[in-house]
């Protein structure tokens, strides 16, 4: 039986996690949901924001399911999220982006941003001077080798064509520069057809043209940014999944954060986290309960049943009792 680690964390985590989990429970009822303390709930318990006891049970499961934390403006605070990608090395972030409602005034959005999880700007490295602040930022052969080869993998398992390295090289020469040489080196033979854009007007071409991309391979930094473009193109944050994939482990989660300005009210949106639950279950093994999951969130948006951030009626559990019905179809 498979086991997955169930994270809430803060904020609307728990809520879009709820919503996810009784999906999870509907779709593959042999699952074993197993609960853990990630966030504010694990410090106020445990005194840490990633308890011991937590990393060791999400290394024992199969996957985990994440939804959220806060961060904390205090000097003894570690991104808990930072911490699991680095102790289960999730070198990969897979970011896909699909527009499920209708977009006024362009064209569909279908890409998948795979985004370098490892290195980049994300160590809470920062050192002080009298004058300011130096956050080194590392680009390594060996990372920039790793995301290239898993995005070509991705690419081509999906039947996908395009691939598109986006990039600052033509400023960090020499860090981005030695990330678009890597793509290079990779790309030819990959079969695929490649092209590099710099990410300044990627982020624009995301907006004006989201059909020109197909799969994106990107800098971390980059990655996080452009994916919350793309899931603002696709109708906002709650549209956006998410896998940080290891050699041997895998955490899913929404991309979006702990959303404290809706938190509590009942209206998040729980597509990205349902959508998360399907994309681990598709990674361990489980596709096809995976495409009952999707077949029934595309269904519940085609029936016109939209949730409160698209400007529809259902709040998050009303919204999952109609994917939930979806399923039992
Ligand atoms: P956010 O992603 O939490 O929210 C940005 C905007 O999108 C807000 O207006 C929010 O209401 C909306 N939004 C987000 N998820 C939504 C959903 N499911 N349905 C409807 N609307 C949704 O980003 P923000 O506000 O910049 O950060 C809030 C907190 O989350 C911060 O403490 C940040 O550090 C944390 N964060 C945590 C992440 C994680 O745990 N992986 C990732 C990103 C941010
Ligand atoms: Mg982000």
């Amino acid at each position: 039986m498979k086991r997955v680690c169930v994270l809430p964390g803060d904020g609307v985590g728990p809520e879009v996690v709820a919503c996810a989990a009784r999906v999870l429970a509907a779709a593959a009822p042999g699952v074993e949901l197993l609960q853990a303390d990630i966030g504010q709930s694990a410090f106020a318990k445990h005194g840490s924001y990633l308890p011991e006891s937590t990393l060791a049970l999400m290394r024992d499961c199969d996957s985990s399911l994440f939804g959220a934390v806060s961060s904390v403006r205090d000097d003894r605070y570690k991104s808990p999220v930072l911490t699991f990608r680095r102790e289960l090395d999730l070198f990969a972030n897979l970011r896909p982006v699909k527009n499920l409602i209708a977009l006024t005034g362009r064209g569909p959005i279908d890409v998948v941003i795979v985004r370098e999880n490892s290195e980049g700007l994300y160590h809470q490295v920062e050192a002080e001077d009298p004058e300011g602040v130096t956050t080194p930022r590392r680009v390594s052969r060996r990372a920039s080798e790793r995301i290239v080869d898993f995005a070509v993998h991705h690419a081509r398992s999906r039947g996908r064509k395009g691939l598109c390295c986006v990039h600052k090289s033509n400023v960090l020469r020499k860090s981005d520069g030695l990330f678009l040489d890597v793509f290079r080196e990779r790309v030819t033979v990959s079969g695929l057809s490649a092209r590099d854009q710099l990410v300044d007007s990627a982020a624009m071409l995301l907006v004006t043209d989201p059909a020109s991309f197909d799969v994106i391979v990107t800098l971390n930094l980059y990655g996080d940014i452009l994916s919350d473009v793309a899931a603002g193109v696709a109708g906002g944050l709650g549209f956006a999944p998410s896998g940080n994939i290891g050699p041997e482990h895998s955490v899913f989660e929404p991309a979006h954060g702990s959303a404290p300005d809706i938190a509590g009210k009942g209206i998040a949106n729980p597509t990205a986290a349902i959508l998360s639950a399907a994309m681990m279950l598709e990674h361990i093994g489980m596709a096809r309960e995976a495409e009952d999951i999707v077949s029934a969130v595309h269904g519940t948006y085609a029936a016109g049943h939209l949730t409160v951030d698209v400007g529809g009626s259902n709040g998050s559990g009303r919204f999952t009792d109609r994917v939930l019905e979806g399923l039992r179809q």
